[in-house]
């Protein structure tokens, strides 16, 4: 975070930091701070690619049915699955590209996009599509990550070992071979994919040249965050109830655990990742949205910032690095962006505050007045984008 500062874009690289006196003296654009100046945030875990919002699921869990039930009556991830499957490639791409303008104009310069509402090979593939399709037109950098094994899809639902299967044998080799994703990602959970499914697909995502991924220990701790960490896994996800031992193994690894707030808040759920635990052990820490129709309909990091400082009990410095350098790195990427510095992607957002950690602090504010992407400005939708347009399949 930059006060009182200048930054010099070069192509689309950060040459020089400095002050605007001695940057102006040389070629290239200067960007003089105004107000306080950070990287480009990076949202490292979203599944932004969906049709409807899952406003039945909210309804029930007001009245007091908790996911895994709204699952089991129809609701869930199925639900947005059967809506995915009955939509065109287009009607992806236009949704996407509403969220990802959405997303961007909260401050996300870089945003891991998820697919995971197919489940089929063919649905699989269409939305890794449209996120390289919207990838191409939107000044937003979209990092896609193949979750076909988000859930069993309910044709399997007998004969989960041949799903497997199929995500091992059918998708992953189209995936790879087409290059739609760099990383692949599976929701370990007890009633989900158990831990050794999980290895099993990233594993062979591994053989592929895919790195990998985990939603792990999410309601329940079942090993997801030791396994995250034996695969050498980029991250591990949501966390909340990772044990003593999976607090152990990613402190002693490279592997970045990512924490997911905002999820628990709209989840109405009082657990929330140990991040404190996380911190001291030594793990590094990100932090994301989870933006998706069915636990964290939020394209808001700040948003996400607040709610790390006051329900996971982070300092707002931890909380920058945790949208930035850290989170750089949950996705491969810590040498190129994350960070003002000379040789780093030209990404930077400009916020409408006198004091950085009032970043992490207007809850919910729009405070983001201008973002450069790739190094250069970046027009910023006049109004307020729509979220929820295009509702029908
Ligand atoms: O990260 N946990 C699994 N997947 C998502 C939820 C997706 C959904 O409910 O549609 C998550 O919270
Ligand atoms: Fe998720």
């Amino acid at each position: 975070m930059l006060h009182n500062a200048a930054v010099l874009l070069e192509g689309d690289r950060i040459a020089a930091v400095g002050s605007y006196k001695d940057l102006r003296q040389r070629s290239g654009d200067v960007v003089e701070v105004t107000g306080v100046l950070s990287p480009g945030l990076v949202d490292c875990h979203t599944h932004a690619v969906f049709g409807a919002p899952r406003l039945e699921d909210h309804e029930r869990r007001a009245l007091g049915e908790d996911y895994r039930t709204v699952a089991a009556r129809g609701g869930g991830i199925l639900q947005s699955v059967r809506d995915v499957r009955a939509r065109s490639e287009d009607d992806l791409v236009a949704l996407t590209r509403a969220r990802v303008q959405a997303l961007l104009a909260c401050g996300s310069t870089t945003i891991e996009v998820k697919s995971g509402y197919g489940l089929d090979a063919e649905s699989e593939l269409r939305q890794l599509r449209a996120i390289r399709e919207t990838a191409a037109v939107e000044r937003a950098a979209l990092v896609p990550t193949f979750l076909g094994a988000h859930e069993v899809p309910p044709e399997f639902r007998d004969r989960r070992a041949d799903y497997v299967r199929l995500v091992c044998a059918e998708m992953l080799p189209a995936v790879a071979r087409q290059q739609l994703a760099t990383a692949c990602d599976v929701f370990c959970e007890p009633g989900v994919f158990d831990v050794a499914e999980a290895r099993t697909i990233l594993t062979a995502a591994q053989r592929y040249g895919l790195r990998v991924k985990l939603h792990a220990d999410e309601l329940e701790g079942s090993g997801g965050a030791e396994l995250a960490a034996a695969l050498g896994a980029l991250s591990a996800d949501h966390l909340a109830g990772v044990s003593d031992a999976g607090i152990r193994a990613l402190a002693a690894s490279e592997t970045v655990a990512v924490l997911l707030p905002a999820t628990m808040v709209f989840l109405g759920r009082r657990a929330q990742a140990p991040a404190r635990r996380l911190v001291e052990a030594g793990a590094a820490v990100a932090l994301a949205s989870d933006f998706n129709p069915g636990s964290s309909p939020t394209v808001g990091l700040p948003l996400v910032m607040a709610l790390a400082v006051s329900q996971l009990g982070l300092r707002h410095a931890e909380v920058v690095s945790a949208v930035t350098v850290n989170a750089a790195a949950a996705l491969g990427l810590a040498a190129d962006r994350g960070q003002i510095a000379p040789g780093f992607r030209g990404d930077l957002v400009s916020w409408g505050v006198s004091d950085w950690r009032e970043v992490a602090y207007w809850m919910g504010g729009q405070l983001v007045t201008a973002v450069w992407t790739g190094g250069s400005a970046c027009p910023l939708p006049a109004g307020p984008v729509s979220l929820g347009l295009h509702v029908k399949a």
